[in-house]
C-alpha cells in the first residue's frame, strides 16, 4: 500500500506558527508520527510533500497518479479554499482522498467554512490539531483496504 501526504503553504512553519489555533509540533514531527503509524498500520510506503505553490501541488498530485499511489492524505491549507486546479488535478487522477485540517475551519472565519475539496474527499477531518492527520491515516488505510 503506498500512501502520499501532501502538506499545503505555511505548513512549514508549523511548530512557531499561531501554536494556539495549529498546535506546538513541526512539520517534522508530523510527518515523524505519520511514519511510525504507517509502520503499526502495515503501510508499506508513505511518502510526504509540502509546498507553498499551487502548481507543486498540482504536479505533486499528478505524479501521485503516474506512480500508482492508493491515496493521499492532504492538508490543503489554504489553497482548500482557493484552489480550483487542486479540485481538478483530483478529479484527474481518481485517487481517493482525505482532507485534514489542524484547527476546525467551522469554528472560524466564513471564508474557512467552504473547501474546494470537501465534496470530492472521501471524507474530511478538522480540529484536532496534528492527530486530525493520524485519524486521516487509519481512515485511508480502512478505506483502501475495504477496496481491495
Ligand atoms: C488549515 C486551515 C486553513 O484555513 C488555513 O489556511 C491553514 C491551515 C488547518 O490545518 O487548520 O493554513 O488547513
Amino acid at each position: 500500500m503506498k500512501i502520499k501526504v501532501i502538506h499545503g503553504p505555511n505548513l512549514n512553519l508549523l511548530g512557531t506558527r499561531e501554536p494556539e489555533k495549529y498546535g506546538a509540533k513541526t512539520l517534522a514531527q508530523i510527518n515523524t508520527e505519520l511514519e511510525n503509524l504507517a509502520q503499526e498500520l502495515g503501510i508499506s510506503t508513505i511518502e510526504f510533500f509540502q509546498s507553498n505553490i499551487e502548481g507543486e501541488i498540482v504536479d505533486e498530485i499528478q505524479k501521485a497518479g503516474r506512480e500508482k499511489f492508493d491515496a493521499i492524505l492532504i492538508n490543503p491549507a489554504a489553497y482548500g479554499h482557493t484552489s480550483i486546479a487542486i479540485r481538478d488535478a483530483f478529479l484527474g487522477v481518481s485517487i481517493p482522498f482525505v482532507e485534514v485540517h489542524l484547527s476546525n475551519i467551522y469554528k472560524r472565519e466564513e471564508f474557512r467554512k467552504r473547501t474546494y475539496l470537501s465534496d470530492i474527499a472521501e471524507g474530511v477531518i478538522t480540529g484536532f490539531q496534528s492527530e486530525s492527520y493520524m485519524f486521516g491515516l487509519r481512515a485511508l488505510k480502512t478505506l483502501v483496504d475495504s477496496k481491495r
